[in-house]
Order: C-alpha cells, then sequence, then structure tokens
C-alpha cells in the first residue's frame, strides 16, 4: 500500500501537487498533507475526502511512503533527512539538494533512465530549467551545442502565494509600492540576490541545472525576468550547434519529442495555463548564422514546471521499483 504526503501542501506548488495527483489517477491508497504550525488542522481535500494538515513529525513518516516537498529550500532542509532516516522516498521542489552531486536531478522525458527504483530522495528542477531541457534535449539529435542563450519571462506564480497576491493587491491598488519594487506594469530584471559576478539565484539554477540534466558542458547565457503574468513562463532560447542545422528536421524531431507541442502561431502563457504541454514555438533559422536555432519555449511553471514533473518522477520511480 502506498501513502503519499504532500509538505507545503497549503502552498502554489502543493495545491497544484494536489490537484495533478488526482488528475492522473496516481496509485496512492492514503494521502497525508503537512505545512506550517498556521495551518495546521485547516482541511486539504483529496479524492473527495477532507484531510487535517499536519506538522511533519518522524511519527507520520513510514518506510515506503512517497513525499513530495513544496516549502522552500531552508525549510526543506530540516525535514528531508528525517523523511529519509524513515525510509521515505523524498521527490522535493526546492533547491536544497539539486546541485547535491549524490542527488537525481530528473525531468523523466530526458533522464527518467536514470531512475532506478532504489533512490531516497530525488529533486525536481527549478521550473524555468524544465521547460528548457524539455526542449533542448532532443536537439542534441542535430549535433553537438556549442552554447545556448535564454531570456526568460518569468510568472508571479512561481514566487509562489506571496506573489500572486501582491500582484492581485497591486493590480486593484490596494498595495502601494515603490517603483522600484512593484511587479504590476513592470517587468523585474532580477530574481534572486546577484552574485559577486552579478548573476542573480535563478539565472545561476538556470546554468547549472540545465548541465546536469542533459550531462553536456555547453555554457547558457542566462537572462531572467519576472513579469506581471499569473502563470506560464516563457523562454527566448538561441541555440548554436558546431555544424549548420535545418528548422524543418528540428520541427520534426520536436514533433515526435514527449511532452513538447510545436507550433507556429506565436503562442503566449494564457495558451498553457493549465495544461501539461511544453510549447516551442516559432522555430527558425539564423539567417546570419546556418549554425543557430531560435525558438521559444512556454510552459505552465505550476504544473510541467513543478507539481506534474514531480508526478511524472514518482511514477517512473514506482515503474522501476516493480521490475
Ligand atoms: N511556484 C513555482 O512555479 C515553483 C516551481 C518550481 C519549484 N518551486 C519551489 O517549490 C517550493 C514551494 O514553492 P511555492 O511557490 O508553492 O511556495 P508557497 O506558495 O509560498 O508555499 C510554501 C508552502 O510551504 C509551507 N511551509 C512553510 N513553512 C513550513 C514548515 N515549517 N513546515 C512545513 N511546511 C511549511 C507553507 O505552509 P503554510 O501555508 O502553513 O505557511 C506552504 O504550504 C519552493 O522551494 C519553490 O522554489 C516553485
Amino acid at each position: 500500500m502506498i501513502t503519499c504526503g504532500v509538505v507545503g501542501a497549503t502552498g502554489t506548488v502543493g495545491e497544484t501537487m494536489i490537484k495533478v495527483l488526482q488528475d492522473r489517477s496516481f496509485p496512492a491508497e492514503s494521502f497525508r498533507p503537512f505545512a506550517s504550525a498556521k495551518s495546521e488542522g485547516k482541511c486539504v481535500r483529496f479524492r473527495n475526502r477532507n484531510y487535517p494538515v499536519e506538522i511533519i513529525r518522524p511519527e507520520a513518516i513510514s518506510k515506503g511512503m512517497i513525499i513530495f516537498g513544496a516549502t522552500s529550500a531552508n525549510i526543506a532542509k530540516n525535514w528531508i533527512p528525517m523523511c529519509i532516516k524513515a525510509g521515505a522516498l523524498v521527490i522535493d521542489n526546492s533547491s536544497a539538494y539539486r546541485m547535491d552531486k549524490d542527488v537525481l536531478l530528473a525531468v523523466p522525458e530526458v533522464n527518467g533512465h536514470l531512475i532506478t527504483g532504489e533512490e531516497n530522495i530525488i529533486a525536481n528542477p527549478n521550473c524555468s530549467t524544465i521547460q528548457l531541457v524539455v526542449a533542448l534535449a532532443p536537439l542534441l539529435q542535430l549535433g553537438k551545442i556549442r552554447w545556448v542563450s535564454v531570456a526568460t519571462y518569468q510568472a508571479v506564480s512561481g514566487a509562489g502565494t506571496p506573489a500572486i497576491e501582491e500582484l492581485q493587491r497591486q493590480q486593484n491598488g490596494t498595495l502601494p509600492v515603490n517603483p522600484a519594487d512593484r511587479i504590476h506594469e513592470n517587468i523585474i530584471t532580477s530574481i534572486g540576490h546577484p552574485d559577486a559576478g552579478g548573476y542573480c539565484s535563478e539565472e545561476i539554477k538556470l546554468m547549472n541545472e540545465t548541465r546536469k540534466i542533459t550531462g553536456q558542458n555547453f555554457p547558457v547565457f542566462a537572462s531572467t525576468a519576472r513579469v506581471p503574468v499569473r502563470t506560464g513562463h516563457t523562454e527566448a532560447v538561441a541555440v548554436k550547434f558546431d555544424n549548420p542545422v535545418q528548422r524543418d528536421e528540428a520541427i520534426s524531431i520536436l514533433e515526435e519529442s514527449p511532452g513538447v507541442a510545436v507550433s507556429e502561431s506565436g503562442s503566449s502563457p494564457l495558451d498553457v495555463e493549465g495544461t501539461d504541454i511544453v510549447v516551442v514555438d516559432r522555430i527558425r533559422n539564423n539567417p546570419g548564422d546556418p549554425t543557430v536555432l531560435q525558438f521559444w519555449v512556454i510552459a505552465d511553471n505550476l504544473r510541467k514546471g513543478a507539481a506534474l514533473n514531480a508526478v511524472q518522477i514518482a511514477e517512473e520511480f514506482l515503474e522501476k521499483r516493480k521490475i
């Protein structure tokens, strides 16, 4: 019997996780939602039943349990060791263990074959990384990638419930703020604090995680920005290969790739909200350099960018455990 738990069940990713587990009929016979002391005793609905939110404690965890993490990295570091010790599998959405060399950072379409069914923790990548690698990995069939350039237009839901509420309050004029801190009618060009070299933490995650998941060492030139969109991350991507590449060939490859939908219509975040696909739009050959392809990548950051990817990891884990 599989018991699944969601830690951070009252947050933006946790709530989406519960929806995705239901949508995909995840084979869990029982369910336990966890969150902070603030939410203890609140009810969370899963498959037409109410479950009281608990604080995560060792006695709540049992061997074989599958626990989805949807808390910040600092909080994840407090509860994950306890779950591993109890023999549970943790699939964590935070950045706490993503770059740990002993922890698999998984996107099932790209490196799902590395899941063994024996892990005690698997990390779920950053939302902007997941959609990028789903589009990028199949293109390795065209040749060796020399570099990737990506500029992101990231939705506020990527920063959780407080950021969604902040945008809503700025839109209806109930939250006056300095122009520099405002997201409504604005673009914030640094997601997380810049390091000594000037890169913000979101850019560092996108650069490092892309290389770890694809197993390639090409440089990624990332520029990340937060835009006043509720859900759906958009990325403008350029890929430089060692050899000339054909747009038509890239389209054929991506049309056959799992989780991808190719479009020519100029898709928007509103088109992908609530869907499970990564849209690769307006693939084009650069007229000045036949070794460069440009395209847009758009996906729902809460589904493929977080909850869906985590549930797909759990499904792959269970498949492997059967063998
Ligand atoms: N949003 C995205 O698109 C996205 C994508 C990929 C990865 N992620 C990552 O996923 C994680 C969750 O993000 P989010 O956007 O869902 O944040 P969020 O909306 O702020 O939710 C945070 C959750 O953590 C819970 N929490 C806080 N303190 C806790 C504690 N001491 N013990 C247990 N639970 C606690 C909160 O519970 P209370 O309600 O009780 O405070 C809430 O359920 C973050 O690490 C984020 O970086 C997010």
